[in-house]
């Protein structure tokens, strides 16, 4: 789907949006084409419930007197409401209405919303971006689909001046790494393994990303030993892949981003039941939102030094897997008792966290990782659950993330839970005896690989998979955390 910006005259073909505020409040341009079409629109809005409010959707079609194959009026609220995110929703909205209709070409007009301090140029931006996000389809593996199956709009017009496209331009930026993140997650466990991602990754270098592969070869000489127990089972090796984006001051110290590629997780020796394990294709999706939001700086040209670090194993049983009991020595020199080979995640964090800080020195360093089903018992899929050193880091993240809509939940960190994981005969054990509290588990052990940096971990397990559509997020992998670490970037660590 193509997105342009032009000028505001009414559209002479396709369909159109128009927003309505609540109470049936149509926009001047709205009440010019009202009265284009003999007053259609009012009549269609009386005799129904369309009311105006949020996310309500009223179709008029094939409108008299105007060259139109329909016209869709949308629901923006009360002015004071039309916020960032319901443009976007109202881009997103538009477009499943233009395809579920099969409408080829539309056009969202914007002109004169109500509130004139919402700036037109930034809602018709974020318009766009809702647009642009909706329209992620990943269809490469249908080969028979039926026409009238697939989305029909090829061209979305956004009636917006060039100071609007000016504004969509670093929107866009975040939607090319958004599209990757998504494209990465959806691929199969035999497409997507740890060589095969970590090519994507090199492909960053078109972006200007400085992106280097460590082999198992260069990954045994650092030490990491808890990386590559979880490797070891998999004919399949694995990398770690470090791109550096340095659109900042020569010198600053970086913000790092860390994360969890398990390119697909068995269980290992302590296997999964068979139901639902082909869901753990998306075990890498905290490395696939770290590959995208390296796109999104890069593209943008964000001015900042960030880091992005994923390690990439694939988890898997077999006579060369790594067994419960088994102890392993970390690139910190702490020895690790596998007591559960599930719980794999961890262990390929804390070499690959401790390798960030000790390299790069990181100003903060956040961490993704689908690193508990217990997540997912606790915040569902609505919240992904933070944990945090650093209180300040903290709060940044968690109103990064509403502002954006990936919301955060914090969870605690304490010296009760950490203790749980002291070892019998090794320095710590990757599960705590019983099972409560399986989320902060998990955070205590990557905790222990953890210097004084500030860090959070975002258990991003139950938000990286979308059951259903959203006004903005079409069903499958969401690539939830990338606009919050963008967003993040942005407010907190840019100089400009
Ligand atoms: N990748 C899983 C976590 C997961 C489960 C993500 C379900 C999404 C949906 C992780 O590696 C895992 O297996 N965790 C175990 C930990 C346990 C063994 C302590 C879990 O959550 O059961
Ligand atoms: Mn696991
Ligand atoms: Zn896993």
């Amino acid at each position: 789907m193509e997105i342009r910006f032009a000028n505001a005259a009414p559209p002479k073909s396709g369909g159109l949006v128009l927003p309505v505020h609540e109470g049936r409040v149509l926009t001047e341009a709205g009440r010019a084409i009202d009265e284009a079409t003999g007053g259609a629109l009012t009549r269609a809005m009386e005799s129904s419930r369309f009311a105006g409010k949020k996310d309500q959707q009223l179709v008029v079609a094939a409108p008299a007197g105007l060259p139109l194959t329909r016209i869709v009026l949308i629901g923006l609220g009360k002015p004071a409401d039309a916020d960032a995110a319901r443009f976007q929703a109202l881009g997103g909205q538009a477009v499943a209405a233009f395809n579920a209709a099969g409408d080829k070409e539309g056009t969202i007009l914007l002109d004169g919303i109500a509130d004139e301090k919402a700036d037109l140029a930034d809602a018709a931006a974020e318009a766009a971006f809702g647009a642009r996000m909706r329209s992620y389809r990943f269809d490469k593996y249908r080969t028979t689909e039926k026409a009238d199956k697939k989305p029909t709009l090829a061209r979305l017009t956004v009636a917006a001046t060039n100071a609007a496209k000016r504004a969509y331009a670093a929107r866009e930026a975040v939607a090319d790494g958004v599209f990757l993140t998504r494209d990465l997650v959806s691929e199969p466990g035999n497409v997507i393994y740890p060589e095969t991602l970590a090519d994507a990754a090199k492909a960053l270098k078109k972006d200007g990303v400085e992106v280097e592969v460590l082999d198992e070869k260069a990954i045994r000489k650092l030490g990491m030993g808890a990386l590559i127990g979880v490797a070891v089972g998999s004919v399949r090796p694995p990398r770690v892949v470090v791109m550096q984006w340095n659109g900042g001051r020569k010198g600053d110290a970086p913000v790092a981003f860390v994360g969890k590629g398990v390119t697909f997780d068995t269980g290992g020796i302590s296997i999964k039941p068979a139901a639902g394990m082909e869901d753990m294709k998306w075990d890498m999706a905290g490395a696939g939102v770290v590959i995208g939001l390296m796109r999104a700086l890069a593209r943008r040209e964000a001015p900042v030094n960030a880091v992005g670090v994923v390690a990439l194993v694939e988890n898997m049983p077999s006579g060369a897997a790594q067994r419960p009991g088994d102890i392993v020595t970390s690139m910190s020199g702490q020895t690790i008792e596998v007591l559960n080979t599930d719980a794999e995640g961890r262990l390929i964090l804390a070499d690959a966290c401790w390798y960030c800080q000790d390299r790069f020195k990181p100003t903060a360093m956040i961490n993704l990782a689908t690193l508990t089903g217990a997540i997912i018992v606790a915040l569902g899929d609505r919240h992904a659950g933070l944990f945090s050193n650093n209180d300040e880091l903290s709060e940044r993240l968690a109103a990064a993330g509403t502002a954006v809509g990936e919301r955060l939940w914090r969870l605690p960190l304490d010296e009760y839970y950490d203790k749980q994981i002291d070892s019998d005969c090794a320095d710590v054990k990757n599960i705590a005896a019983n099972r409560g509290a399986g989320s902060i588990i998990g955070a205590q052990f990557i905790q222990r690989f953890v210097n004084d940096v500030p860090w959070a971990h975002l258990d991003i397990a139950g938000v990286t998979w979308s059951k259903s559509d959203t006004a903005i997020t079409p069903k499958g992998a969401t690539a939830f955390g990338l606009r919050l670490l963008d967003r993040l970037v942005a407010d907190h660590y840019e100089n400009r």
